[in-house]
Order: structure tokens, then sequence, then C-alpha cells
């Protein structure tokens, strides 16, 4: 531990009781993969649909976290990096407070992906990989910037000229291939995941 650092080891209330208040764990759960896969639009119909079972949470997205916190971060290697450290330790507090917390970002290296486990603890997280091709996501094309990267108007474009490293088979992680499923089957498949995890208190 770096010198001259005390930090608080007693706190008014532990993580325990702060769970027991709200009568839920506290678990990370983070979609990860292309953009345009879907990871945002399933972000938020789980944050609906755990909000309608009355789950406390809290919704951490890339695009939004990089227009606050992370707005002094680009996209070449070493910023996403940074970019997923901040928001695995951020996510890690929400758990640490009881809430449950949906992680949305590209996190697009094992070695990102491993750095948010180490970060959280692989007991209070939950990986999702939100899966479709470069192709399918091109043509979905939601935010426009599958043309601007085609156009040479976007450097280090995710799946182009910067590299997705697709889950290994040593990553404990749920697939939901958008490209075959409904939103409504894939909301389905997540939120039974999910809602596995969360024991009521
Ligand atoms: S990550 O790679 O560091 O995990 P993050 O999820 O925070 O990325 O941000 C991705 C979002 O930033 C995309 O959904 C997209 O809207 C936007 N974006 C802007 N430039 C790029 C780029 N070069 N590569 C990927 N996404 C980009």
């Amino acid at each position: 531990m770096p010198g001259n650092l005390h930090p608080l080891t007693a706190a008014a209330l532990g993580r325990t009781d702060k769970e027991r208040r709200l009568h839920q764990p506290g678990k990370v759960i983070w979609l990860y993969g292309l953009s345009g896969a879907g990871k945002s639009t399933l972000a938020v119909a789980l944050e609906h649909r755990l909000a309608a079972e009355n789950y406390v949470i809290q919704l951490l997205d890339g695009d939004s976290l990089r227009l606050g916190l992370n707005r002094d971060l680009g996209f070449g290697d070493k910023d996403r990096s940074e970019n997923i450290r901040r928001v695995a330790e951020v996510a890690k507090l929400f758990a640490h407070a009881g809430i449950v917390t949906i992680c949305s970002f590209i996190t697009p290296f094992r070695a990102h992906r491993a750095l948010a486990r180490e970060i959280i603890s692989p007991a209070d997280l939950i990986e999702v990989h939100i899966a479709a091709s470069y192709a399918v996501c091109a043509q979905r094309d939601p935010k426009g910037l599958y043309a601007k990267a085609a156009a040479g108007n976007l450097l280090g474009f995710t799946g182009r000229d910067s590299a997705f490293e697709p889950p290994t088979a040593a990553e404990t992680t749920l697939i939901l291939r958008t490209e075959t499923s409904t939103p409504e089957e894939s909301l389905l498949q997540l939120h039974t995941h999910v809602i596995a995890h969360l024991e009521r208190r």
C-alpha cells in the first residue's frame, strides 16, 4: 500500500447490513461486446425489469461515463484500460453498498475483463458477452459510427482498427447472440441468468 494512506476500515454500516436493508445482494452485471451489439438496449431493459421487481439498481454505460468521470480518456489501448479500471472501481463501490450494478462497456480485450474481475472479485461479478458480428453491427449502425469508420473519419474503431477479443473458454460468461434472438428473448435469457444470482436477503 502506498505510504501515508490510511483507508477507513470501520464504516458506519458494513456491506451485509446494507444488503439486508435493501433485501438484495450487491452484484455487478457486466455486459460487453461490440458497439451496436445490443449492450445498452439490454442494460436498460434489464434495469426496467429489475426495477419492476423492486431491486435497487445503478446503470453504468460507456458513452455516459465518457462524458463525465472518464471525459479525459480516448480509445487507445492505455485509455481503454484506464476506462475499465475506473469503471470497475466505481462498480465495486456500488456493489459494496448493496446495489445491483449493470455495466455496459465494450471491454474489448481479455486483459480488460481480467482487470474488472480482479477489481470486483469473481463472486460479485456476472459477465455477459453480447455477441453480434461486425457486419451485423455495421448494418444496424444505430449511432452512425460504422459508416464514419468506413469513411475513414473515426480512427481506432473497435472491430475495425482496434481488436475485439471474444471470450475464451476459460472466461466464465453467458453469451447472448443478438443476431439470432429477438430483444425479448435475449432479455428473458439475461434476466433468468441474473436472477439466479440475486437471492433476496
Ligand atoms: S471501451 O472500449 O473503453 O470499453 P466504451 O464502452 O467505454 O469503450 O465506449 C464505447 C462507446 O464509445 C461506443 O459505444 C461508441 O459510441 C463510442 N466510440 C467513440 N469512438 C469509438 C471507437 N474508436 N471505438 C469504439 N467505440 C467508440
